[in-house]
């Protein structure tokens, strides 16, 4: 309906400006594809005018010098008619060709590239972006700093939300989701891990060079793609649902090792536990990455694979944290967020699911936990002061999203009892499976399946700053 108005505008224009109305249906005019989507959080994450169906990954790195070069196809289908578009990208550039012809490309303030086709790209045409690069992540700064870890045998191309403009370009926003090729050759000797399965396995190229290739067949987000290049044991196994886990574990854990791998091992009897309760689990393939003591602080739920901090192994094992990021596969990676501002609905739910495990294991049941937390912040601590639901920018990954988070669906478990709650959890999780949600969604949902009106819950929990008072079923129990 727009459309039509806007052609039948542009054709009326045309009548009247030149008279020399040719035979063809008048058409507006190609425009710049947007430099963002507009997120309230990061509104130049992403770019407008095109959405990407799957993304070819094809490097060459060196840990020696840490140099990164190489190729990335992008698929994706314009979703209106482009004279040119943006990626998000921070490396060199050598060139760019659209569905072969060679195009134009500027780097434009901040992580943007304009690529600009020969000739303009047509509504729903597919697009094949094919960007040649190199550089050395480590050396590229934006606001002063690299994501890209450099360690003493490798690298990590591990963190949330920025990650991919260190080493692909892409549409870097959790809405625009695809598959992923991700292969990289590398020297002799050296492994390298990724999401989902090894298509083949890890061929000889060139002399002293080996390249491997791993792939994801689900949508999946930007940052959650992830690269582990190093010194690794890599062991593999079948899980309880029959499919391949693939684990792999830094050689430079030292005394950490063992505490490493008693945890990590855990991951299918983890995920089998967690199926149980949020649903069949969405993705291919399972694992986890135990990552050097020099790599990343923090751990990711990278699809299929998440990636841990040597530091979460220092007081022993930790199966805790491998509940915390595989509960992320259904709430993030599969139902990711629409907007960075529902940042609640990823860490909270993830926090939650490490009380559950604990009240699981006897070690303390969910309502222990709810109040263990809600004594440990007195009403004055600046713990109350973070909005769960809209933390700001630069608080999404506040303790609050995930404590007070936590707290939050504890509560509409008490509001709406187990019975109803165990029925939402999953249902949220097939619901958006593959695709994102919003805080107002789930709130929806949770209303719809319990029959209770839940404003006041989700008001007092996510969005009051404040320590709530514990009234009617908040107290009940304490
Ligand atoms: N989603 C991750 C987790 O909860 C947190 C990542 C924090 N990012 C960072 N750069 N520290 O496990
Ligand atoms: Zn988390």
């Amino acid at each position: 309906m727009r459309r039509a108005l806007v052609a039948a505008a542009a054709a009326l224009t045309l009548t009247i400006a030149g008279g020399a109305v040719t035979g063809a249906p008048a058409q507006a005019e190609p425009s710049p594809g947007g430099p963002g989507l507009g997120d309230s959080y990061f509104p130049d994450y992403g770019n407008s005018g095109y959405d990407v169906d799957h993304y070819d990954i094809r490097l060459r790195y060196d840990p020696a010098t840490d140099k990164l070069s190489g190729t990335t196809t992008i698929v994706a289908r314009a979703t209106k008619d482009l004279s040119r578009f943006n990626l998000d990208f921070l490396l060199d550039v050598e060139s760019v060709k659209v569905n072969g012809w060679t195009a134009g490309h500027a780097r434009r303030g901040g992580h943007e590239l304009v690529v600009t086709p020969a000739r303009p790209v047509t509504k729903d045409q597919q697009l094949t972006v094919v960007v040649k690069y190199a550089g050395i992540p480590s050396q590229v700064k934006y606001d002063g700093y690299t994501a890209w870890t450099r360690t003493a045998d490798g690298a990590l191309a591990v963190n949330e939300p920025e990650i991919s403009w260190w080493w692909y370009p892409s549409n870097d926003h959790p809405k625009d989701k695809a598959t992923f090729d991700v292969s990289v050759s590398v020297p002799d000797g050296v492994e390298v891990i990724s999401n989902g399965v090894q298509p083949r396995p890890p061929l000889p190229e060139l002399l002293g060079w080996t390249r491997w290739s791993w792939r994801s067949v689900k949508p999946q987000a930007t940052y959650l793609t992830f690269l582990a290049i190093g010194q690794y044991d890599i062991v593999t196994d079948t899980a309880p649902n029959g499919q391949p886990v693939i684990n792999a574990y830094s050689t430079r854990l030292g005394e950490a090792a063992g505490a490493a791998r008693a945890s990590v091992e855990r991951t299918a009897e983890v995920i089998d536990w967690e199926s149980g309760i949020f649903g069949p689990y969405p993705f291919e393939a399972q694992g986890g990455v135990a990552a050097p003591p020099d790599g990343i602080g923090f751990a990711l739920e990278t699809q299929t694979r998440p990636v841990y901090s040597a530091g979460f192994w220092r007081r022993g094992s930790n199966p805790y944290v491998i509940v915390h990021e595989n509960a992320h596969q259904w709430f993030g990676d599969s139902v990711s967020v629409k907007e960075w501002r529902n940042i609640w609905l990823n860490e909270g739910f993830a926090s939650y699911a490490e009380w559950l495990w604990s009240e699981e294991q006897g070690e303390g049941t969910a309502q222990e936990l709810f109040d263990f937390t809600y004594a440990l912040y007195p009403a004055d601590d600046e713990f109350w002061q973070v909005l769960p639901g809209n933390p700001g920018a630069d608080r999404v990954f506040d303790g609050a999203v995930y404590d007070r988070g936590a707290m939050a669906l504890h509560q509409l478990r008490l509001a709406v009892g187990d019975d109803a709650f165990f029925r939402i959890l999953p249902r949220w999780a097939a619901s958006h499976q593959y695709g994102n949600g919003t805080i107002e969604q789930f709130q929806t949902l949770a209303e719809r399946i319990s029959g209770k009106d839940l404003d006041a819950l989700f008001t007092t929990w996510l969005f009051t700053k404040g320590r709530p008072e514990l009234t009617g079923t908040a107290a009940r129990h304490t």
